[in-house]
């Protein structure tokens, strides 16, 4: 078992001894250590069962804390975290070599991002690394959105978890990457697409799934429960399947259901995106052996809901 609790000095000194410590973000849990330590990167990969090919996002306190690590700020991406740091997006800008290439995966391009949560911000400021961290679940999994969800599943791994509740946003950070001066974007995420137009103007979507991924957020197979997913109209689902042996999550409508989650009564999407991985993870956890869920509308984070639906629901 990890000690929880909201002990930054704890976290800070576990983190500089080169150990991991799960931290909370406004998005998800990450299991962070010492980004330009390569044996606490090389532990990050190993602990959550992570293919070394995937790279990890690192954290810093400030947009001016990035740019030791970064080559370069384009005038994009500049624009973007000043109006969006911090928060749920993640800039791909050309590494500089002090960032090891473990953290990258060998690519040229290092994974950046300033999450706005009080404890972790507080813990970056004091730290004199940045803190590499994918987020805290084994490989594949549901990603984690409170310290519980961390302990079940890392517990026995880590010696700590800082204690920061429930995540606010509850879904990855939005990854944009740039080429030419034109945004692309290889995740969607709780930086919704619309807000990133309105300060770079339009964006190029290359979030597509492949088995040589840009981006293993965009592995095809991801984000998924133990139990079979099926996604569809759920009316038909739940008339198809019976309500024995089934579990259903629903967007905002009530099914009736003895074994249902809905996720926003009010058709709120930011509160559907806040309460989705908890929600599958809990249905997740019911004797149920299906889950049953539907798609959600495609604007602001339903997008980044759906993906994780596809990705939930895509067989392994
Ligand atoms: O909200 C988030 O982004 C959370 C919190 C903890 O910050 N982190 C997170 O990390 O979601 P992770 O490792 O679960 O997902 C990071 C994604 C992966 O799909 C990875 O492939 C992609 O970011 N990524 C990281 N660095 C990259 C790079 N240099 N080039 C392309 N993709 C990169
Ligand atoms: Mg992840």
């Amino acid at each position: 078992m990890a000690v929880t609790g909201k002990d930054i000095n704890k976290a800070r000194q576990l983190l500089e001894a080169g150990q991991l410590v799960a931290i909370p973000t406004e998005t998800v849990y990450g299991l962070a250590g010492n980004a330009l330590n390569s044996a606490a990167v090389a532990a990050i990969f190993k602990t959550k069962n992570r293919p070394a090919f995937d790279p990890l996002i690192v954290h810093v306190p400030s947009l001016d804390a990035a740019k030791s690590f970064v080559a370069d700020i384009p005038a994009q991406a500049a624009a973007l975290a000043e109006a969006f740091w911090p928060g749920p997006l993640t800039l791909l800008l050309e590494k500089r070599p002090i960032v090891p290439d473990l953290v990258t995966a060998g690519l040229p391009s290092v994974g950046i991002r300033c999450p706005n949560h009080p404890l972790t911000r507080e813990l970056l400021s004091t730290l004199e690394f940045p803190l590499a961290a994918p987020s805290a679940n084994p490989f594949g999994y549901i990603s984690p959105t409170a310290p519980e969800h961390v302990e079940a599943q890392l517990g026995d791994r880590i010696p700590y978890i800082l204690d920061g509740g429930p995540c606010a946003i509850g879904i990855e950070s939005t990854i944009v990457s740039f080429r030419n001066g034109q945004g692309i974007v290889l995740r969607t995420g709780g930086l919704a697409i619309e807000d990133i137009e309105r300060i770079v103007g339009k964006v190029t979507m290359q979030t597509h799934s492949s088995s040589n991924p840009q981006s293993p957020g965009q592995l095809e197979s991801h984000y998924a429960p133990r139990k079979k997913l099926l996604v569809g109209d759920l009316g038909d689902l739940i008339a198809q399947h019976g309500e024995a042996g089934t579990a259903v999550m629903s967007f905002r409508t009530d099914h009736r259901h003895p074994n249902q989650i809905i996720l926003s009564p009010d058709g709120d999407l930011d509160e559907a995106a806040r309460n989705f991985f908890s929600s599958l993870r809990q249905l997740d956890n019911t004797p149920a052996e299906l889950i049953l869920a539907e798609f959600v509308p495609d604007t602001g984070l339903g997008r980044a809901i759906n993906d994780r639906l596809r990705r939930a629901m895509a067989d392994r």
